[in-house]
């Protein structure tokens, strides 16, 4: 069988371990025997925490900068190994940014085909969010958030100095890794199972999405919208049971809006996790009903007559008056799925504790409904969605987890 090295490109937090092991678990299900060389754990293993510090990685640093080079050199031979013996594909899963670098690489090995796999991704928020993740390593627990933030995009800083983005070798693709698109590529025929990585590039990589709506609140019993009101007693044993249906199974990443609701209903569910990540994020925040806020929809159908039956007319355009419409949430939701796809990297499972439009327009995403309909999909409050979707699996489940345990068990510890 054909032999590869896919050598990923890219400046620190920019998803590259993630698409170097969506492309493994892709490739391995086509059969291929499939391994990922990390620098990063390489160098934590041998070097240890000294080598956390920006200064390492200083361009005129000539130590740091051997003892890098070395540590690439030695992936590379293990790589090597492999594929010598009966390896079929070797990740080289590192920042390979400067060309000096990739020739190095290149002249260390001629035996099988190199693909580079670069990725970018310039959104700074996703970036800072995505550092912010990085800075929880053990290699930073010497210092304050703070401090780690700041030496980490100090070492980004160093990086980008020596960054020379792809085009002059012979195969490479760059990937936008925040929306999976394919931004350009020359890669020819010869380049073994290109077919195949092309498609688990550009695929959504999710083993386990739960979708939960927020437990009954004080506004949902007197069908009242928007607002930030609590739960009522129902909403809080609605999300006991959640806590009680998922304990015992990981779920490292759950993401809230900002609203109490969410919080609220996210919190035994967190409670029953060993090692688990909360993340607010305001693109899950429920569509804003601007003037409407707070009514219930008979005072708006009063009131406001004239929005109502527009409402009705065309649920899905219709944009409330100072607020938003399922139209305009789509742009900000989709956003939020990217970001919770991206934090949650290659996690087993990752939950969203969403509320009755966001997860309308989430499940859209999934479902393929005809826009009109999409604003009337059913989003019980004692049932949630599992969801599986990579390059060879989509799975859609609905579950009641309210009363005895579902036979359903979700991705086990
Ligand atoms: O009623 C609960 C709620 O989440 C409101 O806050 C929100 O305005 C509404 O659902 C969205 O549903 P619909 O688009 O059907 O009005």
């Amino acid at each position: 069988m054909d032999k590869l090295y896919i050598a990923m490109v890219g400046l620190p937090a920019r998803g590259k371990t993630t698409v170097a092991s969506k492309l493994q678990e892709g490739l391995a299900q086509e059969g291929l025997n499939v391994r990922i060389f990390n620098n990063g754990d390489l160098r934590r293993e041998i070097l240890g925490a000294a080598s956390s510090r920006p200064e390492f990685y200083h361009p005129d640093n000539q130590d740091g900068r051997e003892a890098r080079d070395e540590l690439a050199r030695m992936n590379m031979e293990r790589a090597q190994a492999f594929l010598a013996a009966d390896g079929h594909v070797a990740i080289l899963d590192a920042t390979n940014v400067s060309t000096q670098r990739r020739r190095m690489l290149e002249s260390a090995q001629e035996d099988h085909t190199v693909l580079w796999v670069e990725c970018v991704n310039d959104d700074q928020e996703l970036v800072d969010a995505s550092i912010l993740r990085k800075t929880r390593l053990p290699e930073f627990s010497g210092l304050t958030e703070q401090q780690a933030i700041a030496s980490f995009k100090r070492r980004i800083t160093y990086y980008e100095d020596i960054y020379a983005p792809l085009g002059r070798e012979r195969f490479w693709v760059r990937v936008d890794s925040l929306t999976n698109r394919i931004i350009d590529e020359q890669v020819f025929h010869s380049v073994p199972y290109y077919v195949t990585i092309r498609d688990i590039l550009v695929s959504d990589w999710i083993r386990n999405l739960y979708l939960v709506r927020h437990g009954q609140t004080l506004y949902n019993q007197e069908g009242r919208i928007g607002g930030d009101s609590d739960l009522t007693p129902e909403g809080f044993e609605q999300a006991e049971a959640l806590g009680r249906h998922f304990h015992g199974f990981s779920i490292p990443y759950v993401f809230t809006s900002t609203r109490k609701r969410s919080h609220q209903t996210a919190a035994p569910i967190r409670k029953g996790q060993t090692r688990c990540t909360v993340t607010a994020l305001p693109d899950f925040d429920e569509i804003n009903a601007g003037v409407c806020e707070h009514m219930r929809y008979e005072d708006i159908k009063n009131t406001l007559p004239e929005e109502y039956r527009s409402r009705q007319r065309d649920k899905y355009n219709y944009v409330y008056p100072g607020g938003e419409g399922y139209v305009t949430l789509k742009p900000r939701v989709d956003r939020g799925l990217k970001k919770a796809l991206f934090l949650s990297g290659n996690a087993e499972a990752l939950m969203i504790v969403g509320h009755q439009a966001i997860n309308r327009m989430i499940l859209s995403h999934f479902l393929f409904r005809r826009t009109e309909d999409v604003p009337y999909i059913y989003i019980p409050q004692d049932q949630y969605f599992h969801i599986t979707s990579t390059q060879k699996k989509k799975l859609f489940e609905q579950i009641r987890f309210t009363g005895r345990r579902e036979q359903h068990s979700p991705s086990a510890t």
